[in-house]
């Protein structure tokens, strides 16, 4: 079976992915980010795998409906090897372009069960698990993990495992397990990596904006970047990247592009007849991450998060994004939001991945 990685959009550049993120990398988001400009590839969200797990129709629906025209991986998180070994086989039926392995989630629920980032504790375990799964994998067999659990003192055996077992792509976010979401991404690891696995590498972790990554491939040499919550943000981030490095002018997009991206995004991943109220919710999800390129001090944020009907959160929109639609959306998160005590909305607190 081929384990050639696909192509990517544009030959010779480095290739850029969107990075999985539970409850929000599914179907209808994946066709909001293809409008705007697909990244090279796809990963679903991680598939659940228990000893009663079946692949859950929802996330399987990013893979047989994709019709963003750019492959997607498939991304599973779980303990026992068994199941896992019967879960790639499940996949393989699909049009997956190869398997995920997660090894980095860093929710306590996970991580205490041996699984997601809680594997990089036991690299003994790491090598049956992986060795397992290669054997079960004829095709693309890929891993997202961290440079660690709460130190780096093991990552030298953790790069050992991935060459021993032959993995075809490493996604490398550069923090901890412990360091969850925040503080600096340690990029210096992205470059060892680079340096010492025979297989391609994705830097991943606080890629903000196409300047961000042209900075750190020149600083690592991955050969790629994996972009999560930057791509909520900022949905051209893709786009941008790939004229960064064609050394092209950038598109900057306005305050009243980013009202026309939470207009398809509204419409785009309200599905099955979901209730109103509950759609805002959920799109206040989405708009915790945009809100930080729309205004320093945090007042889009701030009202909208108070809304609870579509009619309450398109005024809010359209007060501070028409008002003046020409002025230019950040390219990064204004750092006074940042600094806000409860900047982060429940996507961030309730992160799962
Ligand atoms: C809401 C959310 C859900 C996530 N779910 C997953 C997941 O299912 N699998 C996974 O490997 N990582 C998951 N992650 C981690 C991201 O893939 C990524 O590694 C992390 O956000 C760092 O990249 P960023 O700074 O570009 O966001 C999730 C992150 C967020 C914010």
């Amino acid at each position: 079976m081929d384990r050639t990685l696909p192509p990517v959009i544009v030959p010779g550049h480095p290739l850029t992915a969107l990075a999985p993120m539970q409850d929000v990398t599914d179907l209808p988001f994946m066709r909001v980010i293809h409008h705007y400009g697909d990244p090279d590839y796809y990963f679903t969200e991680y598939f659940r795998v228990h000893a009663h797990s079946r692949l859950d129709g929802h996330i399987l629906r990013s893979i047989t409906e994709n019709d963003t025209g750019r492959p997607v991986f498939a991304q599973m998180i779980g303990e026992s090897v068994t199941d896992l070994v019967r879960t790639t086989r499940e996949l393989r039926n699909h049009p997956v372009a190869g398997i995920d392995l997660n090894m980095g989630c860093p929710a306590p629920k996970i991580y205490k069960k041996h699984c997601g980032g809680g594997l990089l504790r036991d690299p003994a375990r790491i090598d049956r698990v992986l060795g397992a799964l290669r054997d079960n994998i004829p095709g693309l067999f890929t891993v997202k993990m961290r440079i660690g659990f709460d130190s780096t003192e093991t990552f030298p055996v953790l790069l050992e495992l991935i060459r021993k077992h032959g993995i075809d792509l490493l996604s490398l976010h550069a923090r901890t397990v412990r360091q969850g979401y925040r503080g600096e991404a340690h990029y210096d690891y992205v470059r060892q990596a680079v340096e010492t696995v025979p297989c391609p590498v994705l830097a991943n972790g606080n890629i903000l904006s196409a300047g961000r990554a042209l900075r750190v491939a020149a600083e690592t040499g991955c050969h790629g970047l994996m972009v999560g919550r930057h791509a909520i943000r900022n949905p051209w981030i893709f786009r941008q990247i790939r004229e960064a490095f064609a050394g092209d002018p950038v598109f900057r997009p306005t305050l009243g592009d980013a009202r026309d991206y939470i207009e398809r995004l509204y419409h785009t991943t309200r599905t099955g007849g979901c209730p109103e109220k509950l759609h805002v919710n959920k799109m206040k999800k989405y708009l915790n991450f945009l809100g930080q390129g729309v205004d320093p001090e945090g007042k889009f944020l701030y009202e909208m998060r108070r809304t609870r009907s579509e009619a309450e959160l398109f005024g809010v929109c359209d007060r501070h994004l028409l008002a003046s639609p020409e002025k230019l959306f950040a390219d990064e998160p204004y750092e006074g939001v940042l600094a806000r005590p409860n900047c982060e909305g429940p996507a961030v607190r309730e992160v799962a991945g």
